[in-house]
């Protein structure tokens, strides 16, 4: 069976001590009410990884991740994230490809593609995000460009490997813009992105793989999409920072 995933991204919010509460809050109420089939996710900014980690070290189902990752395996790369500091804290997962770092950090697909190749070398479960512009939805190219990230970034990797990712179809129409995208448009990219993989790794591969979606995900409309048959789970940005909706969300299964 697929892994059902809730993750939360936090993006660039939270001090320290906003952080912490928040992670502590989170980890206690997925004890006493989340599913344990439920692998539940807190990507935080970078400083918070270790005592995010130490407060989850315990909780199976709760895990931590970084946001973003270096392609290089150490070196010269002034406000970087090397892959073995993100594994050194104690994280498990890792954001690659998010589309807010394609935009303004101007990634690619070949250097997303070295970065998932390497998470998983190192261990670290990446959480690949692909997805559309309006403009792109509206020229009704939307599965063409999907299908061309996913191509260009992770049809390199082994079908072993392939196993080990997860990925995040986020329609950038859709973050943090409270429009979601309806639970049929869900479903027609996820299985479109399953199609896709199919057609690259095999069926057997391919219906291992959890597709998340991201996008406006919030405790109100997450029972809808978590409920079509190739939506399985979520990366949630602005719900994440609310410890019930947060929670909420993994309980909507
Ligand atoms: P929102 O849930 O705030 O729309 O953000 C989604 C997202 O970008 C998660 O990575």
């Amino acid at each position: 069976m697929r892994k059902r995933i809730i993750a939360g991204n936090w993006k660039m919010n939270k001090t320290m001590e906003d952080g912490l509460a928040l992670a502590s809050k989170v980890t206690n109420m997925a004890v006493d009410e989340v599913s344990s089939d439920v692998t539940m996710v807190m990507c935080t900014p970078a400083i918070h990884l270790s005592p995010v980690a130490s407060i989850t070290k315990d909780v199976t189902n709760v895990s931590v991740g970084a946001q973003n990752m270096s392609e290089h395996e150490s070196g010269a790369y002034t406000g970087d994230l090397a892959a073995d500091m993100i594994v050194s804290t104690g994280a498990s997962f890792v954001i690659i490809g998010h589309s807010e770092r394609r935009e303004y950090h101007f990634e690619t697909n070949q250097q997303l593609a070295d970065r998932v190749k390497l998470a998983v070398t190192k261990g670290l479960t990446p959480l690949f995000c692909c997805g559309e512009s309006l403009d792109t939805r509206e020229a009704n190219d939307h599965v063409n460009y999907v299908n061309t990230q996913l191509k260009e970034s992770l049809f390199d990797l082994s079908a072993e490997d392939m196993k080990k990712v997860v990925i995040a179809y986020e329609p950038i129409w859709a973050i943090g813009t409270g429009v979601t995208a309806s639970s049929d448009q869900a479903q027609e990219m996820h299985l479109s992105i399953r199609n896709s993989l199919a057609g690259q790794f095999g069926q057997e591969v391919a219906n291992e793989i959890s597709i998340l979606y991201g996008g406006s995900m919030k405790p109100s409309n997450a029972q809808e999409l978590l409920a079509q048959p190739d939506v399985d789970g979520g990366l949630i940005g602005g719900a994440s920072l609310k410890a019930r909706d947060f929670v909420d969300i993994a309980k909507s299964y």
